[in-house]
């Protein structure tokens, strides 16, 4: 019997979100915000934290620095109940931190890798990776230093039996080197968002990059934002939105999404409720600030699955951990 519905290994961090600067930023002049967001940050804490939020065990395998925000990542995740016991501190070393300044509907991310650099295969302990029904890997391209041994968690977490996720995230370099090409042997759903299947797939056109990562992986999901999502399982295509609500920010949308995904993916659901729920939990992340907060809020979250969510009684989380 499998500990965890999913394992997730992979980075945490902070967020600072700065709202109302303006959109031209001059050097050497004093830019006022008006309003800051302290809030859990980095892709794989906050898909772990809203995972966790819809009724899930998660395991979490990641790292910190011997700072003081590093401590108060651990805290929000602890206090939706994700086991930390395999959150490493790297001693003398800085966790990451990410700025976000968002601009109309795009924003700037700044982000210090810190300790996500760091973290290698040898840090990780796989008997508790792979006690899990499910692997999950956000944010490929920085993870410096796992990244040449990426192929080989993936390959063992398939032989030990779990299915698995990929979702890639920007590649700060801009490379999209092909080495991501043969991890995808070893991934059973792919999640980018449109930009970045583009990029994977060497294409302009999303219904190509759709068309193309499905001959390499069993099912792709390509998020747009308020477009919602297509998807694709072998010659199955599905295109799904989300809600219209009113955004805060569209921070964490994405893994926020993949959560959804990923809930209703390990019960066995119907492909058409994944990609609806996912969409569902997609713009519950955008109600609040960052990627984490309208998920902390039990009331506003189960508000608006109640809202939203109308399938057979059961097959969505009515009720929360907290
Ligand atoms: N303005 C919005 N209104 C409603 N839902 C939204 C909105 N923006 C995003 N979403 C939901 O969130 C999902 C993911 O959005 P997005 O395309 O921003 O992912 P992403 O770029 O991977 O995000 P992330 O910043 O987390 O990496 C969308 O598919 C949709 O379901
Ligand atoms: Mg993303």
């Amino acid at each position: 019997m499998a500990t965890f519905d999913v394992s997730v290994v992979g980075e945490l961090n902070l967020d600072l979100i700065f709202y109302g600067l303006p959109e031209k930023l001059e050097l050497e002049r004093e830019h006022l915000a008006n309003d800051l967001s302290i809030t859990l940050g980095s892709s794989s804490a906050i898909f772990t934290h809203n995972f966790t939020l819809l009724g899930n065990k998660a395991g979490f395998s990641s790292s910190i620095g011997s700072d003081p925000f590093g401590e108060i990542c651990l805290q929000r995740l602890g206090e939706c109940g994700v086991d930390l016991s395999h959150v490493r501190k790297f001693k003398g070393k800085t966790t990451g931190l990410t700025v976000i300044l968002p601009q109309r509907k795009q924003r700037y991310i700044l982000t210090y890798p810190g300790t996500m650099h760091e973290m290698s295969l040898k840090d990780l302990d796989l008997s508790y990776v792979f006690s899990a029904k499910h692997l999950h890997v956000s944010s490929y391209f920085l993870h410096k230093a796992l990244r040449p041994d990426m192929i080989e968690l993936f390959r063992r977490a398939k032989e030990a039996g779990l299915t698995t996720s990929l979702d890639t995230n920007d590649d700060p370099e801009g490379r999209w080197s092909t080495d991501i090409l043969l991890l995808l042997k070893y991934v059973d759903i792919l999640l980018p968002n449109e930009n970045e299947a583009c990029k994977i797939a060497r294409t302009g056109d999303v219904n190509q990059a759709a068309d193309s990562l499905s001959q390499k992986v069993p099912l792709v999901v390509i998020k747009r934002g308020s477009q919602g999502a297509v998807l694709r399982e072998g010659k199955n295509k599905l295109s799904g939105f989300p809600p219209i609500t009113d955004m805060v920010d569209a921070v964490g949308a994405g893994d926020s999404f993949d959560a959804g995904f990923i809930h209703q993916f390990i019960r066995g659901a119907k492909i058409e409720d994944c990609l609806k729920f996912a969409n569902i939990i997609g713009a519950l992340s955008v109600t609040r600030a960052g990627g984490t907060e309208a998920f902390r809020d039990a009331k506003h979250r189960e508000s608006f699955l109640n809202k939203y969510w109308h399938t057979a009684p059961g097959a969505a989380p009515r009720s929360a951990r907290i």
